[in-house]
């Protein structure tokens, strides 16, 4: 069975063929350019092993075509269906790979819950499409999700940097009673 996906943002056709994605971007002036920028992605993120990036099962510079392991549900679809969960439950492990990803120096430039995949076998995130991802942020963010994966990060950090202060705070206290102590004798 073929069932066509795909948002027609891009002008590019999604299909799904069992456990496969194929991706085909259409004859359109920007389309060699996206093409080219998902390949390099994709081929980079199996190079570096990032395991939050689908796997690439191959590609026809030709066709425009690529063929990618289907990993799950987007976000998109997987929260409207699963009322009990929310973006909320997802945001830690977003931010996780969003950073990661960062760290690589590419930013997704497209981060949504379309293009955020849920495996709900392996409980694992997937990050997909890749056609505006680059060194250079440039997300137009329509979503909140790049402000809200920052959000979480704020918080995150100060906790952390907090209880590190407190612990530190605590080791000079016992130094220096421990020196009063000898200064005593
Ligand atoms: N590897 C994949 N595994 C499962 N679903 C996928 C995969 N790649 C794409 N999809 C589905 O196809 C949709 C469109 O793919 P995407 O690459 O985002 O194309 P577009 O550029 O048209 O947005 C996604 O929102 C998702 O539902
Ligand atoms: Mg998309």
């Amino acid at each position: 069975m073929i069932q066509l996906l795909g948002s027609g943002r891009s002008n590019a056709s999604v299909r799904i063929q069992k456990n496969k994605i194929i991706k085909t971007y259409f004859d359109h002036s920007s389309a060699e350019k996206r093409f080219n920028n998902e390949l390099d992605i994709y081929l980079f993120a199996n190079e570096n092993k990032l395991s939050y990036i689908p796997k690439l099962i191959s590609y026809d510079r030709e066709k425009r075509q690529l063929v990618i392991k289907n990993v799950g549900t987007d976000l998109q679809k997987y929260l409207s269906k699963n009322k009990k969960k929310s973006l909320k439950d997802f945001l830690p492990e977003i931010k996780k790979i969003y950073d990661d990803f960062i760290s690589h120096k590419v930013y997704h430039n497209d981060l949504r819950k379309k293009n955020v995949l849920y495996n709900k076998k392996n409980n694992k995130l997937y990050l997909i499409d890749f056609e505006n991802s680059g060194p250079r942020y440039l997300d137009s963010d329509h979503e909140d999700l790049v402000k809200m994966v920052k959000n979480i990060k704020k918080t995150y950090k100060r906790t952390k940097l907090g209880s590190k202060r407190i612990k530190r705070k605590r080791k000079s206290k016992r130094k220096s009673k421990r020196k009063s102590k000898r200064t005593r004798k």
